[in-house]
């Protein structure tokens, strides 16, 4: 069994498909869901799955690297084989990367290399693109930088919100990331 351990920071609702995802003769099993807010709404989500959940907030502490020295130490209590970042909007250093390189994964809202960072569904609006989406990928310690596992387009339709936008792209997001961890997750088996 590949032990997962999933980190958000909001809703969760990447969060849920993954988990949702892992029955069966999937290889995986969701051991861990962790947040640096306390009040992320996944958190109860996870709960109500009856996985295991904790939180690392990263305001009670004073710097970076004491903030991921206890989310470190938090992972390793729950022993995970791979660590699958869902919306978890905490820029990680190329230290904590390298501790787990190679077996975290994350999911951006963009077709990656375009617009790493924040507020892609703007941007691609505002560079009149006429498509956007998402991608999976390794997580290095460049930011949003790490191979592509997959990726999935979606249209961009005219006077369209960046609202709108998140919305289809989200969609997309819920049926990609499953299907990518999956693919991932046989092949450590
Ligand atoms: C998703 O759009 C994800 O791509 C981005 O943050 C959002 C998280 O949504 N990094 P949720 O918390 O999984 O609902």
């Amino acid at each position: 069994m590949i032990r997962t351990a999933i980190l958000i920071s909001g809703g969760g609702s990447n969060m849920v498909r993954l988990a949702e995802s892992m029955t069966g003769d999937h290889p995986a099993r969701p051991v861990l869901v962790m947040s640096n807010r306390p009040d992320a709404g996944g958190l109860f989500k996870a709960r109500d799955m009856g996985i295991e959940t904790a939180v690392v907030d990263h305001k009670e502490f004073e710097d970076r690297a004491a903030f991921e020295t206890k989310l470190h130490e938090a992972l390793l209590a729950a022993n995970p084989d791979v660590i699958c970042l869902a919306g978890f909007m905490r820029v990680l250093t190329a230290e904590f990367v390298q501790k787990w390189q190679g077996r975290m994964l994350n999911i951006h809202p963009s077709l990656l290399p375009k617009y790493k960072g924040l507020h892609t569904h703007k941007r691609a609006i505002e560079a009149g693109d006429t498509q956007a989406g998402v991608t999976v990928h390794m997580v290095t310690p460049a930011l949003d930088d790490g191979p592509i596992l997959g990726q999935a387009r979606v249209p961009i339709h005219a006077g369209d919100t960046p609202d709108d936008l998140a919305a289809r792209v989200l969609t997309a997001e819920h049926s990609l990331y499953p299907a990518v961890f999956r693919r991932f997750a046989e092949q450590l088996k």
